[in-house]
């Protein structure tokens, strides 16, 4: 009989057992909404990213299965090739309205854009100066771009100047951080980051994914929320959280987008979005534009549940965002709460 090849898999499974880390799916029985049931057991949900509640909005669905009824279910092919819709094009240019850059580039998630966008703007002849605790799609898309990969401590802005005053000054240089953590959900310091790109001639990158539709006037993110528009070269963002649909986009200079069309992997090799996501896409941007008492309202349940998490005895960490770690200390034990 032949061997399974792959028995290891197995065995690695049941070591993560073991150490009670092994994961279970729970299924979502309905909609994504605050309260809910999963695996048959109703609940109240806090572990979604759907800030605002978007994802089971009205007007979402509606404008979501319009565009469905009139385009159809899929777009057929990648952007580059015969994939492009008005309606896709439509999204970019209330994205770059909205963020106040000349252009937007959308991105079949926010995964894809990290991953698409440095692996086409480095080299490995180049350098990432990025916070250890930056997501891992950023990890990964330094990795896809070979460049070099220096890792300074979480938010420690004198340690990032210290790598970047000793490096050659040959090599492009990047720095990047999460506008909000998301795991710890505190904020990354960009106006001190800002200012060091600024000094040493750095690219300057912010991946905000989960501050696109938190923070900023109308939810427009960390960029506006720090006032520092014009600042930051590359911003990131999502519309898979609080848009409550699908997607990431890159922000920023028309020769950015143009050469992102040109070479970012994702873009020209995946197909792009159904139009339904587009259009839910383009309905959230209204509703953040005409009701942000979504947002305060956001911001409100935010501070009703951490103070009262803080009341109960629990470790809340030092978040600035609705992402509200609960620090048991223990992987195991994490995982059982
Ligand atoms: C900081 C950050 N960037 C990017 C992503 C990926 O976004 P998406 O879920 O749209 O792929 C996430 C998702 O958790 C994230 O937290």
């Amino acid at each position: 009989m032949r061997r399974d090849p792959l028995d290891y898999l197995s065995r690695e499974l049941d070591t993560l057992k073991e150490q009670g880390l092994y994961r279970h799916l729970r299924i979502l029985d309905g909609e994504q909404s605050h309260k809910t049931s999963f695996d048959h057991r109703q609940v109240v949900n806090l572990s979604s990213n759907n800030y605002l509640g978007l994802t089971t909005h009205p007007k979402l669905r509606e404008k979501a299965l319009e565009a469905t009824r009139r385009l159809g279910v899929g777009s057929g092919s990648v952007r580059t090739i015969a994939g492009t819709m008005s309606i896709h094009a439509e999204l970019e240019r209330q994205l770059a309205a909205f963020k106040q850059v000349d252009a937007v580039v959308v991105f079949q998630s926010g995964f894809t854009a990290n991953a698409g966008t440095f692996s086409s703007i480095l080299t490995k002849e180049d350098i990432v100066i990025s916070d250890e605790l930056n997501h891992a799609s950023i990890i990964d898309g330094c990795r896809l771009s070979r460049a070099t990969i220096k890792v300074f401590p979480h938010k420690d802005v004198d340690a990032a100047r210290a790598i970047v005053r000793d490096l050659p000054a040959g090599p492009r240089k990047l720095l990047i951080t999460d506008g909000v953590f998301s795991m710890d959900g505190d904020l990354g310091p960009l106006p001190a980051l800002c200012a060091l790109a600024e000094e040493y001639g750095c690219i300057m990158m912010v991946d905000d994914a989960h501050a696109s539709g938190v923070f900023g006037r109308n939810g427009r993110g960390t960029v506006d929320h720090f006032g520092v528009h014009g600042r930051v070269d590359v911003q990131v963002g999502t519309l898979s959280k609080a848009v409550g649909a699908l997607g990431g986009y890159v922000a920023g200079s028309r020769a950015l987008i143009d050469f992102l069309h040109h070479r970012a992997r994702p873009f020209l090799f995946s197909t792009s979005h159904p139009p339904a996501v587009a259009a839910a896409c383009l309905a959230a941007i209204e509703l953040l534009l005409a009701e942000p008492q979504l947002i305060e309202r956001l911001w409100d349940n935010t501070r009703f549940f951490q103070a009262g998490l803080k009341t109960l005895g629990f470790d809340t960490g030092l978040s600035e965002s609705p992402i509200t770690p609960v620090i048991v200390g223990d992987g195991a034990k994490a995982m059982q709460l």
